[in-house]
């Protein structure tokens, strides 16, 4: 069995190669480019397909991929939003996703970037880089006391609550699907709706899926709700958010800080080095100004324990579906 790996780094290399090592019926060939309608030539031959998402995956591709013979396409994600499902089953393609590689991961960053906001911690490492030892305008808060809203508690979700309440904060939260055990355990109170949490949380942190009907839910008039110097939190996806609402509110002092590791158009620029050359995106060159916004690139995920599960958990779902034709990590469309 053959499968082409698209958007492979350096890191995930040495997992890959104990992978294939430990399979040598196996072959797998690796491509440090994302997948692309131009580039999807490479996988004639090979019978599945394992990428890294960065933009659609869309129905011609999965088309083409029918036409190669290629019915496995294992992304090593969590997400796959960008993916057109439909035509993916109309050409009996079957996907898996990666529904678990680390949720601490990106819980802690999370937890991490909070901290970073309430102590000022851009501004301060700034200012004593410049040997400036000086306090005043430095004054943090604490999560301590303070009403964290979590918006979806599955498996990242779940881990911030935890988190969060460790600081001593009372968690409150929201799910499309609540789960009965972590609100019977009393770690959290579910409220009924997206709009009750955005009116009684100090802290707004992200853990959901991007799903047309929560696509832009941080908007004008969801700001209007929320409470005054209200944080948001974004380590799900950007397009929950309409970034110019989020600007609005910023500027007006209604939303005291925010810090977000996804933008609705991270596309061009996450991954890439573009020191010297113009962002073109006002929004995101306003957010970069501001020392209440901290602007991180996709990285909640990144740590040495993801990366090994990422790769692990997607070359093993390729082979559970080609050799028993199901998984559990099969996405449904
Ligand atoms: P999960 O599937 O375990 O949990 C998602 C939770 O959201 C579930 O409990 C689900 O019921 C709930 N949910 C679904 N639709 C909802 C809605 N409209 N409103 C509120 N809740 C809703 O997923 P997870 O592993 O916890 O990941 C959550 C999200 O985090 C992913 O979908 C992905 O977008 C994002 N993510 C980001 C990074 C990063 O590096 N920044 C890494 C991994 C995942
Ligand atoms: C995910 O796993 O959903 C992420 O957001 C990580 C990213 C590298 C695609």
């Amino acid at each position: 069995m053959k499968i082409i790996m698209y958007s492979v780094r350096s890191e995930e290399q040495p997992f890959i190669d104990i992978y294939a090592a430990a399979h040598p019926d196996l072959q797998i060939e690796t491509h440090a480019e994302v997948l692309t309608q131009e580039n999807i030539e490479w996988a004639k031959g090979s019978d599945a397909v394992c990428i890294l998402p960065r933009g659609p995956v869309t129905r011609d591709m999965f088309a083409r991929l029918h036409a190669f013979g290629i019915h496995i396409f294992a992304t090593r994600s969590v997400g796959y939003e960008t993916f057109d499902l439909v035509a993916a089953r109309e050409f009996g393609i079957t996907i898996t996703n990666v529904p678990s590689y680390s949720p601490s991961a990106i819980a802690e960053f999370a937890v991490a970037l909070t901290l970073d906001l309430f102590r000022n911690t851009r501004s301060l490492y700034r200012r004593v880089e410049q040997q400036n030892f000086v306090w005043q305008g430095l004054m943090g808060r604490e999560i301590n006391g303070q009403t964290v809203g979590i918006v979806g508690t599955g498996h990242i979700g779940a881990v911030a609550a935890k988190a969060f309440a460790g600081f001593g904060a009372q968690v409150i939260a929201y799910d499309k699907y609540p789960k009965a055990e972590l609100s019977e355990s009393g770690l959290l109170t579910y409220v009924d709706s997206l709009d009750e949490l955005f009116a009684a949380a100090d802290i707004i942190s992200f853990h959901c899926p991007l799903t047309p009907e929560n696509t832009g839910c941080v908007n004008d008039d969801s700001i209007k709700l929320m409470k005054d110097g209200v944080h948001i939190i974004n380590t799900a996806r950007g397009k929950l958010i309409d970034s110019k609402a989020l600007l609005a509110g910023l500027r007006s002092g209604k939303v005291a800080g925010a810090a977000l590791d996804v933008y609705d158009n991270e596309a061009p620029y996450y991954g890439q080095d573009w020191n010297g050359k113009e962002i073109e995106d006002e929004t995101l060159n306003a957010f970069l100004a501001m020392d209440n916004v901290l602007i991180t690139p996709h990285v909640a995920f990144y740590t040495h324990v993801a990366i090994q599960n990422m790769v692990d958990i997607a070359l093993n779902s390729v082979l559970e579906v080609a050799q028993t034709g199901t998984s559990r990590n099969i996405v449904q469309g």
